[in-house]
């Protein structure tokens, strides 16, 4: 593999146009068939075809999206085409067909081949399944890429409630003092949650983070699309990540010597919006607990719906409820979360955590905000309302959400590089994934916001810019025909 990472591309450009190539090195016979990957919170992908000098032009047939000014290509591989190999395809490590990879390495091959079907030569290296996942509000880096000021962007890559709770002045003490936990932060978040004994976290991410490292490496159900912290600490503590499509575990539960050990669900879902009732989830985690295994329920967007909670039921052996308290009361840099669980997970996970986890103004802060009954029962009903108005607003133009939650609508459209781009290039930022094609889109908060992102969108639509897949015959008529995924 040939290091790229210092390739900064100067402008937007569409792939076909992307200058003279790149140098695949001596070391590769020519004429291959090559891959370029740009991650980041950008996934492109383009795939090129060597000459015999070494120069790897773009493959128009199979450019998959513009390349972004100062985006970096993070990845550059080299596959084998039927016409000349290269010659280091071995030393890559992915030559070999699954049947002769180990265990895990076959269990790798097959998940990237499943995500990138078709697009790479079969013997091109599988990609770092260890690199850290990608999120959203990564607006200095937006800044940076499109060359917008940080002050005039209008971030909507996020779930975060924008009208945040309102924090008043803090005691100066809060400062000086080392925190305590008898301030009042675990009573408050047991009446706010419905259940007993809440650990506090530094957002749920710390909890995601430790929980897989409590076990003995085993087979761990993960959803497919979801937030990808789960599945990324999952492998890192070693265990075997089995992808389930959006978290669908039923048919995996109790098959043979391929049953799952443990189960991650996200409900809801976050981005697809899908949601799991209670009952399924019982079932589950039954037949999981029943042989020692455990059901992780990720709560962090269920504030505005509780009804369709498990934390009635927390506290059951091999049950791990997670809730984020950032996202509803709209305060992500406090890094508040909590984990509800029976006493020797609890206890595991506190020793782990170590002292002093929260600091004292998130405590405080947090403690007062979850006490608040008035300001949530106001909000639930206006994120409510606003996320329908979001639905909505898409809708009008031709984008109809798949999913959604309270706090963001999920997008699928073969577009989506393309509406992200044209939004980032007005000053919004949204989220972009790649498999699937797909955008999630925030909730705005001020009216001129809203009007913002309605007047983004109508002009991407009239500029033929973007078009949804199904999409009303004024998008269409734009539309560029998008390039085939081979
Ligand atoms: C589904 C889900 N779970 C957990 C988290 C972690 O949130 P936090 O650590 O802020 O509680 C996120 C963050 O985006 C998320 O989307």
């Amino acid at each position: 593999m040939i290091d790229v990472s210092s390739t900064l591309l100067p402008r937007v450009v569409h792939a076909r146009a992307f200058g003279d190539g790149i140098d695949c090195g001596d070391d590769c016979a020519g004429g291959g068939v090559c891959a370029i990957r740009m991650t980041e919170d950008l996934a492109v992908e383009a795939r090129f075809t060597t000459n015999d000098s070494h120069t790897c032009q773009p493959d128009t047939a199979a450019v998959n999206g513009p390349l972004l000014q100062g985006a970096r290509l993070i990845r550059f591989e080299r596959g084998r085409s039927s016409r000349s190999p290269c010659r280091d395809a071995g030393r890559m490590g992915g030559g070999g067909p699954p049947q002769a990879l180990s265990g895990r390495r076959r269990l790798r091959h097959a998940r990237r081949r499943d995500t990138l079907a078709g697009f790479y030569p079969e013997e091109a290296e599988p990609l770092d399944l260890l690199a850290p996942p990608e999120h959203g509000g990564r607006l200095r880096q937006a800044a940076e890429r499109f060359g917008i000021p940080l002050t005039d962007w209008l971030d909507l890559s996020t779930g975060i409630n924008p009208r945040a709770w309102p924090v008043p002045a803090l005691p100066a003490s809060l400062w000086s003092r080392l925190p305590e936990t008898d301030d009042g932060l675990e009573r408050a978040a047991s009446d706010y949650y419905g259940a007993s004994e809440p650990l506090p976290l530094a957002g749920s991410q710390a909890a995601i983070q430790l929980i897989p490292k409590l076990r003995p490496p085993g087979r761990v159900g993960v959803p497919e699309v979801g937030y990808a912290e789960h599945a990324h600490a999952w492998r890192c503590a070693g265990h075997e990540v089995v992808p389930l499509p959006d978290g669908d575990a039923a048919p995996w539960l109790d098959v043979g010597p391929e049953r799952l050990d443990c189960v991650v669900v996200i409900n809801p879902n976050n981005p697809t919006g899908r949601r799991w009732s209670p009952e399924t989830l019982l079932d589950w985690h039954a037949r999981l607990a029943a042989r020692g295994g455990w059901l992780v329920v990720d709560e962090a967007f269920m504030d505005a719906t509780p009804e369709s909670s498990v934390m009635p039921h927390a506290g059951r052996p091999g049950l791990i409820l997670l809730r984020s308290f950032g996202k509803f009361f709209g305060l992500a840099g406090a890094r508040v979360g909590f984990l509800f669980a029976e006493a020797q997970i609890r206890r595991r996970v506190a020793h782990g955590l170590g002292p002093w986890t929260l600091t004292g103004p998130s405590r405080w802060v947090a403690a007062r905000a979850l006490e608040d009954t008035a300001w949530y029962a106001q909000t639930a009903a206006r994120l409510a309302r606003d996320s329908e108005r979001l639905a909505a607003l898409l809708r009008d133009q031709g984008l109809t959400p798949s999913g959604g939650t309270s706090l963001f609508q999920w997008v699928e459209t073969i577009h989506a590089e393309r509406i992200y781009v044209g939004l980032a290039a007005r000053g919004i930022l949204i989220r972009l994934f790649a498999h699937p094609k797909s955008l999630r889109f925030g909730l705005p908060g001020e009216d001129g916001e809203w009007q913002r992102l309605a007047k983004a969108l109508a002009s991407l639509s009239e500029q033929g810019e973007s078009t949804q897949v199904q999409a009303s015959a004024a998008w269409s008529a734009h539309a560029d025909s998008p390039a085939p995924r081979p």
